[in-house]
C-alpha cells in the first residue's frame, strides 16, 4: 500500500491549531447555546402568549432547518444583507451557539417535565408559591435529568463544529483540507483527525459517566 503515516508527523503544528480552535468552536457555542436555550425553554413555558410563540417560533425554526443553512445565512446571507463582513470565527461561533440554544431549550423543557407532577401538588398544598416550589423542589430534581443531556449536547456540538470548515473557518476539520491538498493525501490526515475528534468525544463521555455516577449518588437511601 502507499499509507504514510509518518509524512503527517511535520504537520503537528496544524492539527494542533485545529485542534484548539475546533475546542474554542465548541466551548463557544456551548456558552451561547446555554444561555439561548435556558431564554427560550422558559419563553416556551411562558403563559403570555407572545413571548411563548417567540420561544417555541426559535426552536421549531433552528431544529426544522440544517445547521449548514443556518451557517450560511450567518456568513453569507447577513453580510449580504447588512452589507458587512462577519468575521468567520463570530460567524462560526454564532452560527453553532444559535444552532445549540434550539437543543438546548428543549433539553431543558424535557428535564422540567419530567419531574412528577405530585412534586409540584405537594409544595403547592404546604403552601409555596409557584416560584418558590419551582426554584427548591423542582429545578433541583431537573436538574439531575438536565445536565447529563447537556453533556451530549456538548459532544454534539465539538462534532457538528466540523461543518464551519465550508466557510474556511481554521478548525481541526479545515486543517485536513489544508494537509491533504498541499500533500495530495487525503487519507493519512483524515484518520489522524478522526483520531483526535474521536478521543476528545471519549474524553468528554468518560468525564460525563464520571459525573453522572455523582449525581446518581446522592439518591441512594
Ligand atoms: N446535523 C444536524 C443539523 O444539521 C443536527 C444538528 C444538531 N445540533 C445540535 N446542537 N444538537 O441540523
Amino acid at each position: 500500500t502507499n499509507l504514510d503515516f509518518a509524512s503527517m508527523l511535520k504537520y503537528w503544528p496544524l492539527f494542533l491549531k485545529g485542534t484548539v480552535s475546533t475546542i474554542e468552536f465548541t466551548i463557544g457555542a456551548v456558552i451561547i447555546g446555554v444561555i439561548l436555550g435556558i431564554l427560550a425553554a422558559f419563553m416556551k413555558m411562558s403563559r403570555i402568549k407572545v413571548i411563548s410563540f417567540i420561544g417555541k417560533a426559535y426552536i421549531e425554526i433552528i431544529r426544522g432547518t440544517p445547521a449548514l443553512v443556518q451557517l450560511f445565512i450567518i456568513y453569507f446571507g447577513i453580510s449580504q444583507v447588512l452589507n458587512l463582513n462577519i468575521p468567520k470565527f463570530y460567524a462560526a461561533v454564532f452560527a453553532l451557539g444559535i444552532n445549540s440554544g434550539a437543543y438546548v431549550a428543549e433539553i431543558i423543557r424535557a428535564g422540567i417535565e419530567a419531574v412528577d407532577r405530585g412534586q409540584m401538588e405537594a409544595a403547592r398544598s404546604l403552601g409555596m408559591p409557584h416560584g418558590m416550589a419551582m426554584r427548591y423542589i423542582i429545578m433541583p430534581q431537573a436538574i439531575k435529568n438536565i445536565l447529563p443531556a447537556l453533556g451530549n449536547e456538548f459532544i454534539v456540538l465539538l462534532k457538528e463544529s466540523s461543518i464551519v470548515s465550508v466557510i474556511g473557518a481554521s478548525d481541526l476539520m479545515r486543517q485536513q483540507e489544508i494537509i491533504s491538498s498541499v500533500t495530495y493525501r487525503p487519507f493519512e490526515p483524515l484518520i489522524v483527525i478522526a483520531m483526535i475528534y474521536f478521543v476528545m468525544t471519549l474524553f468528554l463521555s468518560k468525564l460525563m459517566g464520571m459525573f453522572e455516577r455523582r449525581l446518581k449518588a446522592g439518591d441512594v437511601r
